[in-house]
């Protein structure tokens, strides 16, 4: 394979993956399709914009016209597909916007790779990135493995939920080269700060209340976002056809000590009082619907294809904190649009 068409590339986990495969095969095309939302900064690849097996396209994965002529143009082999709306605030508030991108984006996706790669379709391959979040909320036992059944319970997670078996009835009806994979929530740098962690280490850094919803109990398993990259390579070149794989790093934190332990490195690197930084905790009105616990089981991934998380907690942790405070004009940039009036609507009119 040597054109691939990443989806999502100007995103969060999309920019770590289009480092990596640039940076990886240099005898590769990446085409870079990216509608350039909210989410999307092409910021994120400015260090690999200039590279020759680089190509950006900008446009809708919902516009079959367009998405059919990226194909056309770049003859393209196997799909790397991330593009989606991914915050499950947002899917509360404007769920119809994820019912497009999503579901309909995908199917999109879909249509423009069997069209384009006809009937013979041997050595193509369409990989779908999906996440943790579509088998449900797990009580304080228990892990997600490959087989558990789908119970998604947000508009987020019912959308790729949907998407997730679009992609496999492509792959039983048409037999679609496809391979799916389930992600716990990453973090690491990049991340727009909607989502928890550099939600709450700008709001650190700026002595403003750090929202913690409802009580805090609620359980994510933690990701160091390059990790998750490395993954989707691997999967990309050597998952089975039809296969499902889950990643995710064994790592499960309360929101509520993540978000002590984040305070505890904040003081430390901003040289303020221990406790500090914790006094901004303010518990907030819960999400509605929010799911308890998420816990990956990635042993399939570990013992079919030999991956294994490379990043401990701690050293991302830190990682992230540093590249959030060394970078604060991708910060203000990025805060700069529509994510004030964002904002007000979620934490100040709660
Ligand atoms: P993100 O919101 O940071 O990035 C999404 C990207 O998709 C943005 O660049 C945006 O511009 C682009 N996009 C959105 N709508 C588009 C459209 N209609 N056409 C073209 N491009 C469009 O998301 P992320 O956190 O990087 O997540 C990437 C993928 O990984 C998603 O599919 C998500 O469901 C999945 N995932 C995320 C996590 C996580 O913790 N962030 C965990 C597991 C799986
Ligand atoms: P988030 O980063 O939105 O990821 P997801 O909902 O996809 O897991 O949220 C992570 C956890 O943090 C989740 O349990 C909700 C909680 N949370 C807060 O307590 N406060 C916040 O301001 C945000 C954005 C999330």
């Amino acid at each position: 394979m040597k054109n691939i068409l990443i989806t999502g590339g100007a995103g969060f986990i999309g920019s770590h993956v289009v480092r990596l495969m640039v940076n990886k095969y240099p005898d590769y095309k990446i085409v870079n399709l990216d509608l350039l939302t909210y989410a999307g900064n092409l910021e994120n690849l400015k260090d690999i914009e200039k590279k020759s097996n680089y190509v950006f396209e900008k446009g809708d994965i919902c516009d079959a016209d367009f998405v059919l002529s990226v194909f056309e143009k770049h003859q393209i082999d196997g799909v790397i597909h991330l593009a989606a709306e991914s915050h499950v605030d947002r899917s509360i508030s404007n769920p119809m916007s994820f019912i497009q991108t999503n579901i309909v984006g995908t199917v999109v996706l879909l249509n423009a790779a069997r069209k384009y790669w006809g009937e013979n379709m041997t050595g193509k391959r369409f990989y779908h990135i999906s996440t943790d979040e579509v088998y449900g909320s797990l009580g304080e036992e228990g892990f997600f493995t490959e087989t558990t059944s789908y119970d998604p319970r947000s508009p987020y997670s019912a959308s790729k939920a949907s998407s997730d078996h679009l992609v496999r009835a492509y792959n039983h009806t048409f037999h679609m080269p496809v391979v799916i994979s389930n992600c716990s929530n990453n973090y690491g740098p990049n991340q727009f700060p909607e989502k928890l962690l550099p939600l709450a280490i700008n709001n650190i850094k700026n002595m403003k209340p750090v929202p913690v919803y409802g009580k805090g109990e609620n359980i994510r398993d933690w990701l160091y976002v390059v990790d998750h990259a490395k993954a989707i390579d691997l999967i990309f070149h050597k998952g089975i056809d039809g296969e499902t794989y889950n990643i995710g790093g064994r790592n499960e934190w309360k929101n509520i000590d993540l978000i002590m332990l984040l305070c505890k490195i904040m003081d430390e690197k901003l040289g303020r009082t221990p406790g500090e930084s914790a006094s901004l905790i303010t518990y907030v009105k819960d999400r509605a619907g929010h799911d308890l616990r998420y816990a990956i089981d990635a042993t399939k991934l570990q013992d079919n294809l030999g991956w294994k998380h490379d990043v401990m907690f701690a050293e991302g942790l830190e990682k992230t904190v540093t590249w959030y405070l060394e970078n604060s004009e991708w910060l203000a940039n990025v805060l700069s649009g529509d994510y004030a009036k964002y904002y007000e609507q979620q934490y100040i009119q709660r």
